[in-house]
């Protein structure tokens, strides 16, 4: 799968301070594992042994992991057909599957143009693969831990147009950043740089729907994982939505943003620990 998503010379368009030698599949990886939590066929042993592992611990990550990829397209199908936005920056792309952004957006907008950051070069490889020869996506290989480095990006620059509204999508990555990195001086460093008008969608992992006596053990649970993440609570990820204005419903749990077809029922959301939103870039008050 690997070596038929490379160029001939193995080298691909892998940038600098990135190597295809870094692409180790002996170890789980969180990029994989989430392509096998969605049913997906680019991840290998390790990943699936990581998989089966947590999912004896906590059966609902997959439903978790396909309630915030439903999400993600509801939402960039809003921001396409309902918001008219015709330019996207997706950083933590995740390796390619069904319904990727610039296929959800450009059914709504075949001229749409998508920008996908990632830090993994496992996702730059493949991610390439899927997008040789069209001219109105790009990929990025950069990390979200450094704002200034995404924005002035040539690959980005060359496509997204600062003057006219864009939608920054963070799904599901903001969770892998620790407090002391600042997710909320990342956030606002990409907001700045967004002109009125434009969109943030975001999802996020959380334990404020597992019962109080699971939490704990959860949270501990998690934190041991292979890739630890920082759930965190309804205030935290409110926060990162300062400077937007949430558009209906606000900020809820993922598969109750603008369900298609009926109301998930109460059983189908117990322990869907995963929030999201979609909030529009407010006007600056002075
Ligand atoms: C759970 S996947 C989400 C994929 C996609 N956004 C979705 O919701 O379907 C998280 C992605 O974020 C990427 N990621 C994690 N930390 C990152 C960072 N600091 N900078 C850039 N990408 C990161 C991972 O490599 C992975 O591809």
């Amino acid at each position: 799968m690997l070596a038929a998503a490379m160029s001939g010379d193995g080298k691909d368009a892998m940038e600098p301070g990135f190597a295809a030698a870094e692409i180790d599949t002996s170890k789980p990886h969180p990029a994989r594992m989430y392509n096998a939590y969605l049913g997906g066929n680019d991840n290998y042993p390790a990943d699936r042994a990581a998989v089966r592992q947590i999912v004896r611990d906590f059966p609902e990550v997959p439903a978790i992991a396909k309630a915030n990829r439903a999400f993600l397209q509801r939402a960039v199908q809003f921001l396409a057909a309902e918001a008219g936005i015709r330019q996207f920056i997706d950083i933590g792309t995740g390796i390619p599957s069904a319904g990727n952004v610039h296929e959800v957006a450009g059914r709504a907008a075949p001229d749409t143009r998508v920008v996908y950051v990632d830090n993994d070069p496992i996702v730059h490889v493949h991610a390439n693969a899927l997008l040789t020869g069209s001219g109105t996506t790009g990929i990025v290989l950069a990390d979200l831990r450094e704002p200034a480095a995404i924005l002035a990006h040539s690959a980005l620059l060359e496509l997204i147009d600062f003057t006219r509204p864009v939608a920054l999508l963070l799904v599901a990555i903001l969770h892998f950043i620790k407090d002391e990195e600042d997710p909320a001086g990342i956030v606002a460093t990409l907001r700045d740089s967004l002109p009125e008008g434009s969109y943030l969608a975001l999802s996020h992992g959380t334990l404020d729907f597992h019962p109080p006596g699971d939490a704990d053990q959860a949270a501990a649970g998690y934190k041991n994982a292979t890739a630890p993440l920082v759930l965190r609570g309804r205030d935290q990820v409110s926060s990162f939505f300062d400077g937007f204005d949430l558009v209906e419903p606000g900020l809820v749990q993922a598969p109750l943003w603008r369900p298609e077809g009926k109301r998930p029922r109460a059983r189908d959301l117990e322990k869907i620990g995963i929030y999201g939103g979609v909030g529009r870039k407010a006007p600056a008050s002075f």
